[in-house]
């Protein structure tokens, strides 16, 4: 007989994630500028209700409390983003001392509960000044599809590490590239909004400098203790069905959702054949010698965030469906393939998403990185799921998400138990929060916001959350 409890190895990191735009607010406050978000979210049209994050979860003014509320729940690792624009408000020069004091006290509230912060350096709030205002940007703008992009981050990175290395381990570079380069610069439902596919492929080639550059003044600035990775949202990419031309379109979604980042970050090189398919939107000349030994730097662990799989068929013609999950556009994010894949809907439960539930997809992610990442320590940096969260007499009643969650954590498990070196578990997300270009409609939280009073009430799941991470055991 098995044990009838799925127990997860000690020392695991049950943790939950957010990001600073997504919840701080105070956007004005202690010298910090807008970033590429803030100008997004204001011009109307491109966040659902015309949402911003001006105020989000007041985070910057509340993350005591919220700190409190991870301790409560006896999590024992966070993952938040620092604010770019906030440390360094124009993306070159000095830091701001006000803005790394925010982070440097919050880091040490965690500490004070014993648990274990995770940085991520870049979650989107490029400083507005660096899309706007780079030589040779010129009126379509500067931002990622510029190299000197990739350099302010390293030295964004410089900064911080100098600042936080003392008291901060667990370190992560970028994450998910792959919705700054194609969703910000290809289909453009994301900040900058720019709709340019040459554009959104120099893009991720300079978020892999970044990632690379960034690597080394981290190493550069931090303790020989400290460790650093990257999240990235590789796509659990399936065949519609076995025929040469569905696998021919799984083959070119694969190389730009997951082989444009894997290949130059593990293995330095962007393979043949991404190269060949995107021959007609760019001759990839932004690359420049020696740029693949800088992306390909030894990581200490690899973080991987995952919502649902994607399922792919060659395209019928051209506007076939579009289900990828990634908001609707008249523009495709994905450069070269747009009229050859057709995206279709996984089978499955839907989430308030609308994206499938499929927890084998992230099992699936999970072994593909232990068999490409040999020996490198795998966390789940986001995972979790948004639903129509209601309070009823001052509670949240959520099972969907608990369902999700287990499903998920099992498929955590089961990977576990096949040989992959997974550390730790973020939950997307602690609470609820501004979900991009869908604003505050969609919520993710383990804690349920109400954005009139910033009251925050936890849900039913943080409290199965609690139990799971207390015990160390799911159970079955
Ligand atoms: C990915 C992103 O990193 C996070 O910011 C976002 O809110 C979640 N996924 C949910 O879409």
């Amino acid at each position: 007989m098995t044990d009838a409890r799925l127990r997860f190895p000690p020392g695991f990191l049950w943790g939950a994630a957010t990001a600073a735009y997504q919840i701080e607010g105070g956007v004005r406050e202690d010298g910090r500028t807008p970033s590429i978000w803030d100008t997004f979210s204001h011009t109307p049209g491109k966040v659902l209700g015309g949402d911003t994050g001006d105020v989000a979860c007041d985070h910057y003014h509340r993350w005591r409390e919220d700190v409190r509320l991870l301790a409560e729940l006896g999590l024992t690792a966070y993952r938040f983003s620092v604010s770019w624009p906030r440390v360094q408000p124009t993306g070159r020069g000095p830091a701001v001392q006000r803005g790394l004091d925010f982070y440097r006290a919050l880091v040490d509230e965690l500490l004070a509960h014993g648990i274990t912060p995770a940085l991520t350096l870049y979650h989107w709030d490029l400083p507005q000044e660096l899309e706007s205002a780079l030589p040779g940007g010129g009126p379509a703008g500067g931002g990622w599809p510029e190299r000197d992009t990739a350099y302010r981050f390293a030295e964004f990175a410089g900064l911080v590490a100098g600042a936080l290395g003392d008291r901060v381990e667990m370190w992560t570079t970028l994450n998910e590239p792959w919705c700054s380069a194609f969703l910000g610069y290809g289909s453009g439902v994301h900040a900058p909004g720019r709709t340019d596919p040459a554009a959104a492929l120099r893009a991720a080639h300079h978020l892999n400098l970044a990632h690379g550059l960034g690597v080394q003044a981290l190493r550069a600035a931090l303790p020989a203790r400290a460790r650093v990775g990257v999240s990235l949202n590789p796509s659990a990419v399936r065949p519609l069905t076995p025929s040469p031309a569905d696998l021919d379109a799984r083959r070119r979604i694969d190389a730009l959702a997951n082989r444009v980042f894997t290949g130059p970050m593990l293995r330095g090189t962007y393979d043949d054949d991404l190269l060949a398919d995107t021959a007609g939107v760019t001759d990839w000349a932004f690359v420049h010698g020696g740029d693949l030994d800088v992306t390909r730097q030894p990581l200490d662990f690899l973080g991987v965030n995952y919502y649902t799989p994607a399922v792919v068929s060659a395209a019928d013609g051209p506007g076939g469906p579009r289900h990828d999950g990634h908001g609707a556009s008249a523009h495709s994010p994905w450069p070269g393939a747009g009229d050859r894949v057709a995206f279709h809907r996984a089978p499955g439960e839907l989430t308030a998403m609308d994206w499938p539930v499929d927890p084998t997809g992230l099992k699936d992610l999970l072994m593909e990185y232990t068999a490409q990442a040999p020996g490198v320590p795998l966390y789940v940096t986001e995972n979790g799921a948004a639903y129509e969260d209601k309070p009823e007499g001052g509670a949240v009643h959520d099972p969907d998400r608990v369902r999700y969650l287990h499903g998920h954590l099992a498929a955590v498990h089961q990977a576990l138990l096949e040989g992959a070196d997974v550390r730790g578990y973020f939950l997307w997300s602690l609470l609820d929060n501004f979900e991009w270009a869908y604003g505050y409609g969609k919520r993710f939280g383990l804690v349920y916001v109400d954005y009139d009073t910033q009251e925050r009430t936890p849900k039913s799941s943080a409290r199965w959350y609690a139990k799971v991470a207390a015990s160390g055991e799911l159970p079955r």
